[in-house]
């Protein structure tokens, strides 16, 4: 079995899609959510809907400065993730900078990120929307492996997506939302089949 763990802050329409589609898989266990904010309404809506998944809101200690607190924060994550025998990582609109702590726990290689642009165009927040400002004729979503970087890390799936001249802003949205639903679970599709060296 490998577990997987989730790491959101927002919304979480893919930490939700991906509890739903991780059933499919056998190999696979979605074992604990990181939530790091108190903002999210995803604790409530994991809570009705998958009761017996581990929800952790870790938040960090905003008394420290910004190294410390993040080291800090990294080190309270591995801690549950521990207590979990986590293998994986799927951040799904996490936004954290992932600090050396954590990126050692997962050896580098096992934390996925999902970003909403062709990278390398578009790193960073908003992507969608600076990319539809600048009249792009094509955008689309990738999925990384994490690194020390913002969105810089191995590019293990991209998919490319059209924006149409009729398109309004949340048209152009909406289309990469719906590919993210449907790329993202391809990870768990290649870890399920041990593509990805699980
Ligand atoms: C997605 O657009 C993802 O690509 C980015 O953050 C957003 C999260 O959306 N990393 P949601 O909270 O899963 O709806």
């Amino acid at each position: 079995m490998i577990s997987i763990a989730l790491f959101a802050s927002g919304t979480g329409t893919n930490a939700l899609n991906l509890l739903d589609k991780v059933r499919s898989y056998p190999k696979l266990k979605i074992c604990c959510l990181i939530i790091d904010t108190d903002t999210s309404p995803l604790p409530e809506i994991v809570k009705a809907k998958y009761p017996d998944l581990a929800v952790h809101k870790i938040l960090p200690n905003m008394e420290l400065d910004k190294k410390d607190g993040r080291n800090d924060h990294e080190a309270r994550v591995i801690e549950v993730l521990a207590g979990h025998e986590v293998k994986w990582g799927m951040l799904a609109g996490y936004m954290r900078i992932i600090g050396p702590r954590l990126l050692n726990y997962f050896g580098m290689q096992r934390l996925v990120n999902i970003h909403p642009s062709l990278l390398p165009s578009y790193t960073g927040l908003h992507a969608f929307e600076r990319a539809f400002a600048d009249g792009v004729k094509e955008s689309g979503i990738t999925i990384h492996l994490v690194d020390e970087g913002m969105d810089t890390g191995p590019i293990l799936l991209q998919r490319s997506f059209p924006r149409l001249p009729t398109d309004t802003l949340s048209d152009f949205i909406q289309r990469g939302k719906d590919i993210e639903w449907e790329l993202y679970p391809e990870i768990l599709k290649q870890l399920n089949q041990s593509a990805l060296g699980a």
